[in-house]
């Protein structure tokens, strides 16, 4: 697992660290794995347990405590984010039909062990279900916080039941863009996953929370979404999958090879060669 110091979102870049984000430990057990984080993700550590709604110093709190968890701050803020792949709601993915469309979008089943990388890998939950599948999964993520929490969650999955430890295998992490990622280069990969858009796709309080922290973390991703579809159009792999919202335009304007829809996600697939 490699983590070089890439940039967080530029559009923060116009805000001071503080204004940015704050570690803290959730108690004082866990200070020192905090100073620990935060001198890693080079931010102010606020050294002693605050409550997010209550806080006012900074806009982002990476909280440590058995879990690593990312919450807003104010009086309104949704709750905490971390990455927890044996959750209830991760189990309950698995046997819904949506995981199915993004198999099949994947093209999972023409080939063993599919080699898919995960260009926005964002909180996983995308690559564990592939990963689930029996794909092996590259997770590329630029964001060093997003990165933290995906850090912290495969290491929990690791330690985890049997199932959890076995899908974890399959998965590891590049943090950095993926246009950088030199596992691209070094192995042979069939597929490249996208899925650039903010998770509004759901109602739930959960991904309410999430969407939230995705906004306030990448405002400014929107700008080379079709940057990347073509960066992946142009690598060696059989197919690129773009996950969308069910009425969007193409990514890119670019046509699919074909779309599989479903009631609240499509998945536009561009068949670059066989899958062999
Ligand atoms: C909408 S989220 C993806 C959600 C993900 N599919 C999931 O299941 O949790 C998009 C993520 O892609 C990341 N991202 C966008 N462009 C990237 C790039 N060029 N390289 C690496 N990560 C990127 C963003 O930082 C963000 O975390």
């Amino acid at each position: 697992m490699t983590s070089p110091n890439s940039s967080a979102s530029a559009g923060r870049a116009a805000l001071s660290k503080i204004d940015y984000a704050c570690v803290a430990p959730i108690d004082d057990a866990f200070l020192t794995s905090a100073q620990e984080i935060a001198t890693r993700l080079d931010l102010p550590l606020i050294a002693v347990p605050v409550a997010p709604r209550q806080c006012t110093e900074t806009g982002l709190l990476l909280q440590c405590g058995e879990e690593l968890a990312l919450q807003l701050t104010g009086p309104n803020a949704p709750g905490p984010v971390a990455v927890d792949f044996g959750s209830s709601h991760m189990r309950h993915r698995r046997q819904s039909g949506h995981n199915e469309l993004l198999g099949r979008a994947a093209g999972v089943g023409k080939k063993p062990r599919l080699g898919v990388v995960d260009a926005t890998a964002g909180l996983g939950r995308d690559s564990f279900v592939l990963a689930d599948l029996g794909c092996e999964v590259l997770l590329c993520e630029r964001n060093t916080l997003i990165q933290s929490l995906l850090q912290d969650g495969l290491r929990r999955a690791g330690l985890g039941d049997l199932w959890l430890q076995e899908v974890a295998s399959r998965m590891s992490l590049w943090c950095g863009d993926s246009t950088g990622a030199p596992q691209l280069a070094q192995g042979e990969w069939d597929v490249i996953y996208l899925d650039p858009m903010f998770p509004a796709r759901e109602k739930s309080a959960a991904v309410k929370k999430e969407m939230a922290l995705f906004q306030y973390l990448l405002s400014d991703d929107a700008q080379d979404q079709g940057a990347l579809l073509d960066w992946a159009l142009m690598q060696d792999v059989a197919r690129v999958v773009v996950k969308r919202p069910p009425k969007a335009e193409h990514l890119g304007d670019k046509k699919p090879s074909h779309s599989i829809k479903g009631k609240a996600v499509r998945y536009d697939v561009y068949v670059l060669r066989a899958l062999a």
